[in-house]
């Protein structure tokens, strides 16, 4: 960020930075979906007239980094009054009007509920200057956003939201406490999003919730399953790809298992948070499951469709956790061998029950056990990659690769695992969104090079 010379150039410009999970990368696309459509205009910080911080305060020093952030913007916005500065996300949840305080420029806080409400805020606060608001409420129903007025063409790949919050309290997690208790959207709202993002070229949806597999068990529940929705969801027409994100194992019943086996959209990919391989830790997280029946929810998938590639969260360090319990999960990681996995060192969220236990794990010993788990989980994500060498396999092209070989056009997709793959597909062509099917030739770290089959 550098110091604008024209503080006022774009007098409905916008910017947004986004932190955290797909739920807020989602959110952020919606909200500049919903100003786009009210004549706002992509901005860069320097010159945008309203600045949007979308935080998350998942693990490790959220806060700091929400600050250090405002603090950019203050510098290359200049400190410039007129421009709006709005933070959004689980940090604005739980510090709220406290943001006013910190930072002068701050003049919107939206709340986990408040989302759906911010266009009109935003362009509420723009006519009053001097104006401050605060939209902290947690609505005790899921609360549907408008629909924004675009140019009709949607990504190949689309996010649909079908719940907010959480109800489990895990003893090291902020969420129920900044997003609120569960509340499932009603099924019809669900696929009548799902139809018209079909209807407008996408052929890939991602059903997005903190629990999805919990949809369908809270108050606001319309009857339908998790399950059910998934059928109905995989029934639509135009639709080629299906995934979910996040599970939890503990809600994962037989039916959430051979739905794999029953609808053919249905990724064979699924990303299982494990958290721990030891049943003393996961029992003082309060997980609800214990090693076996995770190890069993995996075998039962791989029986239903052998293919299925899992992957997992870990938190390495979690009070109490001993060198034995660590030594468990990396043979569960070993026993499932995950695809790949996202793995973190404990940090105390305020308020979350795991900040009062004792027996904290001194942060060397966290490290030294993330970077033996993350090596662990190298070997195991670079041999199911090698494995997969000489496969054939539908891709769902996204975009043109970024990295390019002169004389050639490369191009970028995901297969059926999510696994990013490269391919060159004939020139001076849009590719995007076509499915071509293709044959891996080369495995890279994270990611494949594929030839047109
Ligand atoms: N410390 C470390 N990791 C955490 N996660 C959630 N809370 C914490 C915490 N306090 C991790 C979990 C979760 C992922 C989104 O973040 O693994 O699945
Ligand atoms: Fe957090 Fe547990 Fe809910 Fe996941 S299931 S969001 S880890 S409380």
């Amino acid at each position: 960020m550098s110091v604008p010379s024209t503080p006022d150039a774009a007098a409905k410009g916008f910017h947004i930075v986004t932190f955290g999970c797909q739920m807020n990368v989602h959110d952020s696309r919606w909200l500049e979906q919903a100003l786009t459509s009210r004549g706002f205009v992509p901005a860069p910080v320097e010159t945008a007239r309203v600045v949007v911080v979308n935080t998350c305060s998942v693990r490790e020093k959220p806060e700091r980094k929400v600050l250090s952030t405002l603090g950019r913007i203050r510098q290359a916005t200049g400190g410039n009054p007129d421009v709006l500065v709005a933070v959004a996300g689980c940090v604005a949840q739980q510090l709220g009007e406290t943001f006013f305080d910190l930072e002068g420029q701050v003049r919107l806080v939206i709340g986990s509920d408040g989302m759906a409400g911010a266009p009109q805020a935003i362009e509420a606060l723009l006519e009053q200057p001097t104006k401050r608001l605060a939209l902290l409420d947690f609505s005790s129903r899921y609360l549907e956003r408008e629909i924004p007025a675009t140019s009709g063409q949607a990504d190949p790949v689309a996010l649909v939201n079908i719940m907010q919050g959480c109800d489990n309290f895990c003893a090291y997690c902020i969420v129920p406490f900044t997003r609120g208790r569960q509340k499932s959207r009603p099924t019809s709202a669900v696929l009548d999003e799902c139809r018209r993002l079909l209807d407008a070229g996408a052929r890939e949806i991602t059903l997005l919730g903190q629990n999805v597999n919990a949809f369908g068990k809270d108050a606001q529940a319309d009857g339908v399953s998790f399950a059910e929705l998934l059928r109905k969801v995989g029934a639509l027409p135009g639709l080629a790809r299906l995934r979910y994100v996040t599970p939890h194992p503990r809600d994962m019943g037989p039916e959430d298992v051979a739905a794999f086996a029953e609808i053919p959209a249905l990724c064979p990919r699924l990303h299982l948070p494990l958290q721990s391989g030891a049943d003393a830790v996961l029992a003082r997280m309060g997980r609800g499951y214990d090693r076996a029946a995770y190890l069993g929810l995996v075998e039962s998938l791989r029986t239903v469709r052998p293919d299925i590639a899992v992957s997992a969260d870990i938190i390495v360090g979690f009070p109490g956790e001993t060198e034995g319990d660590f030594q468990d999960t990396l043979d569960v990681m070993r026993k499932c061998a995950f695809a790949t996995s996202f793995s973190f060192c404990y940090s105390d969220r305020p308020g979350t029950r795991a900040s009062g236990f004792a027996d904290k794990i001194p942060l060397e010993t966290s490290r030294r056990r993330l970077m033996e788990l993350q090596s662990l989980q190298e070997e195991l994500g670079g041999a199911w990659l090698e494995g997969r060498v000489g496969e054939t396999v539908d891709l769902l092209i996204e975009g043109r690769s970024p990295r390019q070989t002169p004389g050639l056009d490369s191009w970028q997709g995901r297969d059926p695992y999510g696994v990013p793959v490269h391919v060159s597909l004939a020139p001076d062509a849009d590719h995007t969104g076509e499915m071509p099917v293709v044959r891996i030739v080369r495995a890279g770290r994270h990611s494949l090079i594929a030839e047109p089959a």
